[in-house]
């Protein structure tokens, strides 16, 4: 029998980390995690059906996920060369963090953010920091750029559009840090196909500009497919410390599969921008609530009442949004990803009663 002190074994960056709290309540709406409220399409689902059986799934996957990288060139009119395949956009996250920093080194982002940046830099032992973005959640670039040289920070993480605010930030003032920063930029456009702002099209011009996209957000969460842009330099340091079977042959195949047959997912997102407008103007409606501008397939709205008290409330009447109330920017504030009608239709319901029972 051994009892080895494994608490003195691990390393002490991971002993200072809080596990990433992800809220799974088991809700029958779940608008908490900004996925695609649709199913699959019909089609692709038939596809995934149909190749089960011509899965080698006794084989390891195709380790540079050469059809997959092959359809994303050609729907963004880019090279191979400049594209690496992640399990989730997430996992680039990391490697860029791994091919860039070293112990002790800094990244920077405006804040708030999306969280995984500090977290993945955290468990590296790279400093995260952050300057507060304004009251209309935009930053300024000299003031980033400042900060960031008086920290001698490698990377800068500009989620676009931001995730929680769910804006983007002044095109301006990212194309000013990109132009400026002496390091790597990192463009996460996680949630471009709502925006449908990009920077891809810049790449060839800054050597020094990552852009992550995301197909979470489109219906695959349940896959993990991210992919990043770069210059071919930084895709082919990523790949030096990639896992060589990072991406498994079903996600590589559907995605694929996904994006070279988009009109069914473009509907979706078509159908979800439709919602966006009525979800917001339906809650902008409501007293005592501020609905955030959004550009993305989530908003934030502030509650003039207790944003923990209407979480617990929609939780209890089995509907799971996201709290955001513990960060100090973002007191009494609450996420929703919208979802189907229906589910917009329970969740405004549900929040026309709250108002009327008062503080239950
Ligand atoms: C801004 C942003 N970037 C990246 C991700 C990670 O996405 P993926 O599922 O591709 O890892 C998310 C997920 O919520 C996100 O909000």
């Amino acid at each position: 029998m051994s009892n080895v002190d494994l608490m003195n074994l691990i390393q002490g960056n991971i002993h200072a980390l809080k596990p990433y709290h992800v809220e799974n309540i088991d809700c029958d709406v779940k608008l908490h995690a900004n996925e695609n409220p649709f199913p699959p399409s019909e089609e692709l689902l038939e596809t995934f059906t149909a190749s089960i059986r011509n899965f080698q799934l006794n084989r390891y996957p195709d380790p540079d996920s050469k059809k997959l990288k092959d359809s994303i060139a050609k729907r963004l009119n880019t090279d191979t060369s400049r594209l690496v395949i992640g399990n989730g956009s997430d996992e680039i996250i990391l490697l860029l963090l791994q091919v860039f920093c070293s112990e002790g080194d800094s990244i920077i982002f405006p804040d708030p953010t999306f969280a995984m940046y500090a977290i993945i830099a955290k468990g590296l032992g790279v400093k995260p920091v952050n300057i507060p973005l304004n009251d209309h959640w935009d930053f300024d670039a000299d003031e980033l750029l400042k900060v960031a040289e008086h920290n001698k920070s490698r990377i800068i993480f500009l989620s676009y559009p931001n995730n929680p605010t769910g804006n983007c930030f002044s095109e301006n003032q990212v194309r000013k840090v990109v132009e400026n920063f002496s390091g790597i930029v990192v463009v996460d456009e996680a949630y471009y196909d709502f925006a449908r702002k990009s920077f891809v099209g810049e790449i060839n011009k800054h050597n020094n500009l990552v852009v992550l996209r995301s197909l979470s957000k489109i219906g695959l969460a349940g896959l993990r497919v991210g992919f990043g842009v770069a210059d071919p330099l930084i895709i082919d340091q990523i790949n030096k410390v990639r896992l060589p079977y990072n991406s498994n042959t079903v996600s590589q195949t559907l995605a694929e599969y996904l994006i070279t047959h988009f009109d069914p997912v473009q509907k979706q997102i078509d159908s979800i921008l439709d919602e966006r407008v009525r979800l917001m103007g339906e809650l902008e409606k409501m007293d005592s609530l501020t609905v955030f501008p959004s550009d993305s397939n989530f908003f934030l709205f502030r509650t003039e009442q207790s944003a923990d008290k209407i979480f617990r409330y929609l939780i209890d009447n089995g509907i799971l949004i996201r709290n955001l109330s513990s960060h100090p920017r973002l007191n009494n504030c609450l996420r929703i990803t919208v979802g189907t009608r229906g589910e917009n239709d329970q969740f405004l319901s549900k929040m026309a009663d709250y108002a009327q029972i008062g503080n239950p």
